[in-house]
């Protein structure tokens, strides 16, 4: 694996959300998202401030302080093991294959570690081939399992 960090950006926990950094991380999310999430800014303040098995790493320039990317890890336990999830990640489309997707899956699973994870399962759909390439070249291996999903209907 070839260690391809990018000199200029770190990465890092969010551990406050002020409007501007709202609004990047919707700026880039929206690259990954179809459409705007409801209750954007609830959903932000949860994950970052509320939620203790979730955060937000986020990969910011280390002068100017611009979000370039962003990923939300996430650690369950259940009856068996406690496994890490990573999702809602993505950079910028300007600031890709720099190394910051790299970084950001690194610290993820420094992050997940440090929590007690034993391993890390990430759902992602077939066409997100960059992503994967990136999950294999960071020893990632694909499982063959169905996913079920149901809309609940709030009513
Ligand atoms: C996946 C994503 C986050 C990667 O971010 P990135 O900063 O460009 O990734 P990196 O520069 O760290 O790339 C690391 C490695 O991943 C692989 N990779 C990344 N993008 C690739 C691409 N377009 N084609 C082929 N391989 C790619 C390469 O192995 C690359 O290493 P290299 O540049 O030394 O060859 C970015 O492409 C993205 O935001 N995609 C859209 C959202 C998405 O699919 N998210 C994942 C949801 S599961």
């Amino acid at each position: 694996m070839t260690e391809n960090y990018p000199e200029d950006y770190h990465a890092e926990l969010l551990s406050y959300v002020n409007l501007e950094a709202e609004q990047r991380i919707l700026e880039i999310g929206m690259n990954l998202w179809s459409q705007e999430p409801d209750n954007f800014a609830k959903r932000l303040k949860h994950v970052v401030d509320v939620d203790r098995q979730a955060s937000l790493l986020i990969a910011e320039h280390n002068e100017t302080s611009e979000i370039a990317g962003f990923l939300v890890v996430r650690h369950f336990i259940n009856l068996r093991k406690t496994v890490g999830s990573v999702e809602d990640f993505v950079v910028d489309p300007a600031y890709r294959r720099l190394g910051i997707g790299r970084l950001l899956m690194q610290f993820a699973e420094y992050s997940l570690r440090q929590r007690g994870c034993e391993s890390i399962e990430i759902t992602s759909q077939p066409t997100r081939e960059a992503a994967h390439r990136l999950y294999e070249s960071l020893g990632y291996q694909k499982h063959d399992i169905d996913v079920f999903h149901k809309t609940l209907r709030t009513t």
